[in-house]
């Protein structure tokens, strides 16, 4: 058993000490240690509680009140020193990290679009307006989707149309978007709106007009009703809205296996003496219709196939199909 009296000597020894102790506590490690000796888990003022026990229980009352008193007192002065610990490691943390905005800046070298993306985006926006959405499809491809399907039956001379390469018997790297018409026909139900963007290959000997890879955009739409007229309206919308206004379109006889009419279309620029032969087209050939499992007697469509690089020359004046692809830093950064 211990008595209140004896209680209260080690209360007043312990605000001895702590007293004593204050003026050490603005160093950090002497606060921690501060905390840790008398209010910690098993500090000084946390044993007294410990004491209780061994009182009268009619001491028991007092004996809380005082040594809640002084747990206060002590966690009140750790508190206030802490906080200006704290404020002081802030304020020294902030000196030190000060900015000095006289100093000459870091370069930052700001990346640009390739002119390829810029024209790409630019026609994808274009016929999105429209209400086309953009589908894509694998590079490599099989026989099927890139012939068959698209109506150019194994031996047929039309695939001579295509220098393509091969990868083992049956798979070939595309040369053309069409392709992308099956596989999207496969997976919908008409009406069909869609714009396929993407590159292609072919075994053609590079020079300034020709380029083993290349891009094109297809452009596919199979509804009820649709003719040549519509193809019409939809391309003269185009022109506009990409080259501008005063443009003259010319539409001449041409194959491909997949449509039928086919044509290929030119345009002149207001003013100019040439025309410029800038896409085939074409109504989708009823045949290529019916391998997608579309009855050909309700839809018709057309399609046409771009090819991208053509229709940047044509907008920025490039000569030369090459500079797409050589990589040099002063040729690309001049368009964006
Ligand atoms: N796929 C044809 C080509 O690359 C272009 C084309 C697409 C023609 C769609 C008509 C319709 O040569």
């Amino acid at each position: 058993m211990i008595a209140l009296p004896e209680l209260q000597q080690q209360i007043d020894q312990i605000r001895r000490d702590l007293e004593q102790r204050l003026p050490t506590l603005s160093e950090h490690d002497a606060l921690e240690a501060f905390r840790v000796e008398f209010v910690g888990r098993k500090g000084r003022i946390t044993g007294l509680f410990k004491l209780m026990g061994q009182l009268a229980p009619e001491a028991r009352g007092e004996a809380g009140r005082l040594i809640n008193e002084i747990k206060d007192y002590a966690t009140g002065c750790f508190d206030e020193h802490d906080q200006a610990d704290r404020a002081q490691l802030r304020q020294r943390q902030l000196s030190s990290d000060r900015i000095d905005l006289s100093l000459p800046g870091k370069h930052q070298a700001l990346g640009c679009l390739h002119p390829m993306t810029l024209v790409q985006r630019e026609i994808e926006s274009i016929f999105m307006k429209m209400g086309f959405d953009v589908a894509t499809g694998p590079e490599i491809e099989t026989e099927y989707y890139n012939f068959e399907a698209l109506n150019i039956p194994a031996d047929h001379p039309a695939r001579a149309d295509w220098d393509t390469f091969y990868i083992g018997d049956s798979h070939l790297l595309r040369p053309h978007t069409s392709p992308v018409q099956i596989r999207v026909m496969e997976q919908t139900t008409p009406p069909v709106r869609i714009i396929c963007p993407g590159r292609c290959y072919r075994r053609d000997t590079q020079d300034a007009t020709h380029s083993p890879v290349f891009h094109q955009i297809e452009l596919l739409w199979i509804e009820e009703g649709l003719s040549l007229a519509n193809l019409k309206y939809v391309l003269e919308i185009f022109t506009q809205e990409f080259f501008g206004e005063g443009y003259e379109m010319l539409f001449s006889g041409d194959f491909f296996p997949f449509t039928e009419p086919s044509v290929q279309v030119h345009i002149k620029a207001p003013g100019a003496a040439n025309w410029m032969e800038i896409m085939g087209a074409g109504m989708v050939d009823p045949a290529v219709l019916t391998n997608v499992g579309y009855d050909a007697e309700k839809y018709t469509g057309f399609a046409f196939g771009l090819g991208i690089e053509r229709m940047a020359m044509l907008r920025y004046g490039i000569e030369d199909i090459r500079s797409f692809l050589a990589n040099d830093l002063r040729f690309i950064k001049q368009f964006s």
